[in-house]
């Protein structure tokens, strides 16, 4: 094997956002030798994105509010599909996730009595976001890395893994290259945990910045490991559509949480016309009452542009479609006319500067025009619900790139809970796992080589295909074939278009050399992008029913066959082959809680 640098680790976390960092921190706690790689510089994280907050039942705001409220929350939210045992743990720990955060430092909003305050987000029954304005992700992210970088945790920054490695089924650690010099780097681990995020680059119009590009989605895929639910893709129903240096770019429900309300171009609320039958009782009927009350029998009772966001979504593509959308093909998000300037700035200041800044859109005197954006993906890596284990020994997930806990479809501020109580589990686990191993395992030096080789050889391609070119048109296929609204006819098409690609990208070319150069960075996510949009298109075809993130024009409603099923892929022999798989049984205490009057 050609001279290579290299680290011998226990645990080799991969990502640096909220999971990754919250893993480090337990698998160091734990005496693991850990290392973290993040394709940027440190603190860049989607995590960041989730700006509203961390649902948490701490009972600060609505003292009614426990464990079981938000477990019921997330099962419905995620239409019944959620892996019941992660969504019992999320609801269970995640108010200590958030104390823990706090006494590590971290600023939350208080409540006139001094607790942390909480707001609403669609889909909870109680105002139940702990939150810091508009920047929860990023003080998460501040907290845990000054917590990270005072255990003295060790970062490669700018580095990208682009191979896991295995010694006889079991992990035995990845190859990396560094960003910047473009030289490979080989980590020798004993535990691999994945907390890569999500796959929004496989679409066009996505709330995701360049490093999303299903890297651990792939990863795991490519060292044996199964997905789950990957059909299930969330488009976040308020992105912004115009003017274009916004485009996709998230506004956070806390918009419609703090009282911004939707309007159609005849500047009609159209919520009130797609209250599902289901949260009628909890959600306001009519326009006058529309801010958050308790009706005469003590129900919580919110506005309709809270609703889960896939209703939310569909909702606005129906107006559009229908020809009520703004001038730009979205609806208008209105809380200018709904809140005081002051209110606004004070609640939403990054929402207030960045569209300020960035659009020359002033939302505290102009309605914004926004329509659904990818934002997150539900489906993921198959884990083990309390180790969060991927069925490759040492191979653990946690955070967006797992699958389970939001079944087909996440409730907004679900995420940053996710990635505190599910890193921590990953963390402890691949710390104990690392640490009844023993030795270190083995590597394939000839594989090693293999993978550098292959990773080089767009280089050796006088003429072929351009990276930028090739991501454009499978992000294209995506939104035009696999998007919001799906069809067997279109995901027929994608596949196929997918195929053309796949062959393409055995051509893709890059010129100069290997130091700082975008295009050859372009071209070695390819690969996943294309894994990744192979997955979603799959599992979008075989699941003939609409539910959640996933709706189908020709199967518009649920349907019994599909209910208590999960879509698990692997490959075999480079073949991607699917399967349906039964939903754990949930215990009769927990189904109880969907039998009572609330
Ligand atoms: O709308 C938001 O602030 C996003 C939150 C989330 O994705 O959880």
């Amino acid at each position: 094997m050609a001279e290579i640098e290299t680290h011998d680790l226990d645990v080799l976390v991969i990502g640096a956002g909220g999971a990754g960092l919250r893993a480090a921190i337990e698998a160091m706690a734990r005496g693991a030798r850990t290392g973290v790689v993040c394709k940027s510089l440190l603190g860049k994280a989607h995590t960041v994105m989730a700006e509203g907050g961390i649902a948490a039942a701490m009972g600060n705001v609505w003292p009614e509010d426990n464990w079981q409220v938000h477990f019921r929350d997330t099962m419905r939210g995620g239409k019944m599909l959620a892996n019941w045992r992660m969504a019992q743990i999320h609801a269970q720990e995640t108010p200590d996730r958030v104390l823990e955060l706090e006494s590590w430092g971290a600023v939350f909003d208080r409540t006139p009595e001094g607790l942390i305050n909480q707001r609403d987000f669609g889909g909870h029954r109680y105002a139940r976001l702990a939150h810091v304005g508009d920047r929860t992700g990023l003080e998460m992210i501040r907290t845990l890395q000054q917590r990270a970088v005072a255990m003295g945790m060790e970062v490669f920054m700018e580095c990208v893994v682009v191979r896991l490695l295995l010694d006889q089924g079991r992990i035995a650690g990845a190859v990396a290259y560094w960003r910047e010099s473009g030289r490979f780097v080989l980590f020798r681990a004993k535990a691999v945990i994945l907390a890569t995020g999500g796959i929004g680059k496989a679409f066009r119009v996505t709330s995701a910045s360049w490093e999303y590009t299903g890297d651990g989605h792939s990863l795991a895929l490519w060292a044996g490991a199964e997905l789950m639910d990957m059909e299930f893709v969330q488009f976040h129903p308020t992105g912004m559509v115009w003017p274009p240096s916004v485009r996709g770019i998230l506004v956070t429900e806390s918009v419609r949480g703090d009282g911004g309300v939707l309007r159609n171009s005849e500047q009609r609320r159209f919520m009130f016309d797609y209250i599902p039958a289901y949260y009628a009782a909890e959600t306001a009927d009519s326009e006058d009452e529309a801010d958050h009350w308790y009706d005469d029998k003590r129900n919580y009772r919110r506005p309709p542009e809270l609703l889960p966001r896939d209703e939310v979504a569909r909702a606005i593509n129906a107006e559009v479609k229908a020809g009520r959308g703004s001038p730009h093909g979205g609806v208008f998000l209105d809380i200018a006319s709904r809140r005081d300037a002051e209110y606004i700035r004070r609640r939403l200041p990054s929402m207030y500067h960045q569209f300020k800044e960035l659009a020359d859109v002033d939302i505290t005197t102009t309605p914004m025009e926004v329509g659904p954006t990818c934002h997150y993906v539900m489906g993921g890596v198959r884990v083990e619900a309390d180790t969060c284990a991927a069925t490759v020994p040492g191979l653990y997930a946690a955070g967006e790139v797992a699958a389970g806990l939001h079944g087909s479809n996440r409730l907004g501020g679900n995420s940053l809970g996710d990635l505190l109580t599910f890193g921590r589990r990953a963390g402890l686990a691949a710390a104990e796992y690392a640490t009844g191993l023993g030795t270190q395992p083995k590597v394939d030096d000839a594989e090693v080589d293999a993978i550098i080789a292959s990773s080089l050889a767009p280089f050796e391609r006088e003429k072929g295909e351009n990276p930028f070119t090739l991501q454009y048109d499978i992000q294209s296929t995506m939104q035009d074939l696999v998007g919001i609204i799906r069809t067997e006819e279109e995901l027929r098409q994608a596949l196929e278009e997918l195929a053309v690609l796949e062959e393409r990208a055995t051509q893709v070319a890059v010129g100069g050399n290997r130091q700082y150069n975008p295009g050859w960075h372009l071209a070695l996510s390819i690969d996943s992008l294309l894994a990744v949009s192979r997955c979603i298109a799959t599992a979008a075809l075989e699941r003939r029913e609409s539910r959640g993130g996933h709706t189908r024009d020709d199967y518009p409603k649920p349907d019994e066959e599909f209910a208590k099923i999960n879509h698990v892929l692997r490959l075999e022999d480079g073949k991607l082959v699917l399967r349906r798989e039964p939903l754990p049984q949930m215990p009769p205490e927990l189904q109880a809680l969907f039998e009572e009057d609330h």
